[in-house]
């Protein structure tokens, strides 16, 4: 393969014709929601999905899109279906919930996410790369093969645990919670996609017994570690869990209840490492391939950092390898669905919808329209260059979504990767293991669907 290749295409499922996306969903009932999308998907602007009970809307207009997430965002709330998969993990955590429950769920934790508190976070972050680091020169050392989706989630659930509760993920109570998200992600997402098709609008969907089992433990023992850090009185930490026990609501001064503590840990958890991780070793398995990006994030960190170790100010200079990882969250954005509910009956173009039709945002087809994009399925990270930016239609980039639920991690997330980048190709050269086997899946977030083995070798 010619890694300087300009026409290089990271892998992406050939889009099929309507009738085989229809049977592949009934009869294979595939949990991928990418394979089942045609190629008039990535052309249409506002379509509906045929042949089901529910009526299903797609929404690929930037304008049509940006008025259901900000100027009309009651009318379109979250979608009681993703409400009901996640709450047995998440209550009405403010990933689900909407109107006023959202709103002081909101205003108290955006304090722990601001750019001041992001500072303490970083030293965190960098302390897990260290670690892992250590982790990573041992495998290359021994020339070891290893998953790099598995390695990238330990490492981001590592970050998720440093700064939220200063605690390494280590052995315990915090082990238990990454084990038990494993089996939460496998079995939630396992909601076949043929129920889809038959479920009517506002049915309960059963969520299988793995659902339940691995909500119950993985909230059990976050408790054990906010008990711990409640009674952990030492002036010197401070973390987001620090942050959001402390929180008031400045409209009636309550605070969070203890339950209410562990719904919003447990979206962090939820929401800031499978996203992160994913989008990471997707980002790695393209750099596999682009000897030249490569060469350019090398150069930018020699250059920008001088030969000392990156704080917080040299990670903000880091442009290039920031537009790496920003251009596979297009190719790649984690969440490749975004789905809401229309609360009343309306219509959009010539496509009419009830009151309780799913309305299908999808960054996935958004960052791939024909319509939208010059060559949308080549790896090109210099359309987010500071000449290129502008001509990135409005609107037609959203992987943290927008409006006034925009993902409240997105700068946190942003940081830890562009570090985590920056580190990993300065000291490594990494190799993919049947490159060709990997294709990607929508599950919960957008993995492969037979994972990337990869072999990292340390550089001289
Ligand atoms: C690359 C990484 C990430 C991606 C692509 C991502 C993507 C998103 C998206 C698309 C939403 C909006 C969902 C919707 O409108 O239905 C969201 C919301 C959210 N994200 Fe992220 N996220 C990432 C990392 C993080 C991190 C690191 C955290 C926290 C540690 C986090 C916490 C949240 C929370 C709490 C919400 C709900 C916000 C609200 O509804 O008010 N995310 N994220």
């Amino acid at each position: 393969m010619d890694h300087n290749d300009p026409l290089y295409r990271p892998p992406a499922p050939l889009p099929t014709t309507p009738v085989k996306a229809l049977l592949r969903g009934m009869f294979r009932s595939d949990r991928d929601m990418i394979s089942l999308m045609p190629q008039s998907a990535y052309r249409t602007m506002v379509a509906e999905v045929g042949w089901t009970r529910r009526k299903i809307i797609l929404v690929n207009d930037p304008e049509i899109v940006q008025l259901m997430m900000t100027a009309e965002v009651a009318a379109y709330p979250k979608s009681d279906l993703m409400a009901d998969a996640l709450a047995p993990l998440v209550r009405d955590g403010v990933f689900v919930s909407n109107g006023e429950s959202w709103e002081r769920q909101r205003r108290m934790i955006a304090p722990a996410f601001s750019h001041m508190r992001l500072a303490n976070a970083f030293t965190s972050m960098v302390q897990s790369v260290d670690q892992y680091q250590g982790i990573f020169d041992k495998r290359a050392d021994n020339n070891e093969e290893f998953s790099l989706e598995e390695a990238m989630s330990s490492l981001t659930a590592d970050v998720v645990c440093r700064t939220i509760f200063s605690r390494t993920l280590g052995a315990g109570p915090a082990q238990r919670v990454y084990n038990a998200f494993a089996e939460f992600q496998d079995s939630v997402a396992n909601v076949r996609v043929f129920r889809l098709w038959l479920g009517k609008a506002f049915a309960k969907v059963h969520q299988p017994e793995p659902v339940s089992r691995s909500s119950a433990e993985i909230r059990d023992q976050i408790g054990v570690m906010l008990d711990e850090r409640i009674a952990d009185s030492r002036p010197e930490l401070s973390d987001i869990a620090g942050d959001i026990i402390k929180a008031r609501d400045p409209f009636d001064g309550s605070q969070f209840s203890r339950e209410e503590l562990i719904d919003q840990i447990g979206v962090f958890f939820l929401a800031g490492h499978e996203t992160t991780a994913g989008a990471l070793a997707w980002a790695l398995y393209i750099l596999a391939h682009q000897k030249d990006a490569v060469r350019r994030i090398r150069e930018e960190v020699e250059n920008v950092s001088d030969g000392k170790e990156l704080d917080t100010e040299i990670v903000k200079k880091l442009e290039f390898t920031k537009n790496v990882f920003r251009e596979t969250l297009r190719l790649y954005p984690p969440l490749g669905f975004i789905p809401r509910v229309a609360q009343r009956a309306g219509q959009f173009g010539s496509v009419k919808f009830p009151r309780g039709a799913l309305m299908l945002v999808s960054p996935w087809l958004m960052h791939r329209h024909e319509a939208l994009w010059p060559n949308p399925d080549r790896f090109d990270p210099d359309r987010f260059s500071v000449a290129r930016e502008k001509d990135i239609p409005s609107g037609a980039y959203i992987p943290f979504g927008q409006g006034p639920r925009i993902c409240i991690g997105a700068a946190f997330a942003l940081m830890e990767a562009t570090l985590i980048l920056a580190r990993i190709v300065s000291r490594y050269d990494i190799e993919i293991v049947r490159p060709n086997d990997v294709y990607p899946a929508a599950r919960l977030t957008t993995r492969t669907a037979n994972g990337i083995t990869a072999r990292f070798t340390k550089r001289d």
